[in-house]
């Protein structure tokens, strides 16, 4: 399986949320994120899981992981809870969708073959409880372990770029579809 971590950072404190929340609203890089995953297979910690709208995301098939052993999904046939020593058996192409604990896990298991790298530029939302999470030890693996396969594309105060791992044989369907996603919006 081909596996891509997705994600849109903070500029500088790669920042992704306060408390259960993403901290800026840009409604284009909302849909570059349904243009790339619709259709695909996501993976998702509980936490992220837990804030989606109805706890669901339409036309794709979502694996949690959860420590909790009797966690129940909102869409039992398009939902798994899946253990972490299963997820390298996963037969479709992969996104790793966050949060930042999983990003780390994933960033030091799994190895994604691409990263969709997307830097919001602009100030963070004010007033939002909650803790920072940041996914500065993920972007610290990347910048030493990828490369930048293309140009950074600015789109509304985000800069997408995609990065692939060192040395790896690249996946030329996949890459045209994250192209796509991302030039086509
Ligand atoms: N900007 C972005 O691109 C983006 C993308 C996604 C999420 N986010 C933000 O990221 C934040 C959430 O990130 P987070 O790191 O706090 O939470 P998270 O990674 O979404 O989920 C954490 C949960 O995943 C489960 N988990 C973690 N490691 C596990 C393992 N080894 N095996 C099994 N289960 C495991 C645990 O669930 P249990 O507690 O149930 O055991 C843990 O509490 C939110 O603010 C969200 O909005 C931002």
């Amino acid at each position: 399986m081909t596996k891509i971590a997705v994600w849109c950072r903070h500029k500088e404190d790669n920042i992704i949320g306060i408390g259960p929340n993403i901290p800026w609203h840009v409604s284009s890089d909302f849909k570059r994120f349904q243009r790339l995953t619709t259709h695909k297979a996501l993976l998702v910690g509980q936490t992220t899981y837990e804030s989606f709208p109805n706890r669901t995301l339409p036309n794709r098939k979502i694996f949690i992981l959860t420590f909790e052993k009797e966690y129940q999904v909102s869409d039992p046939k398009n939902h798994f809870v899946i253990p972490l020593e299963e997820v390298n058996q996963i037969q479709e192409e992969l996104y790793i969708s966050g949060g930042a604990s999983i990003y780390k896990l994933m960033m030091e298991k799994l190895v994604p073959d691409f990263i969709v790298d997307s830097v919001y530029l602009g100030d963070l939302k004010e007033g939002l409880t909650g803790n920072p999470v940041s996914i500065t030890p993920s972007v610290q693996i990347m910048e030493k372990e990828y490369e930048k396969i293309t140009d950074d594309f600015l789109l509304d105060n985000v800069a997408t770029t995609i990065w692939a791992k060192k040395g790896a044989q690249i996946d030329e369907e996949t890459l045209t579809h994250l192209k796509n996603a991302i030039y086509n919006y």
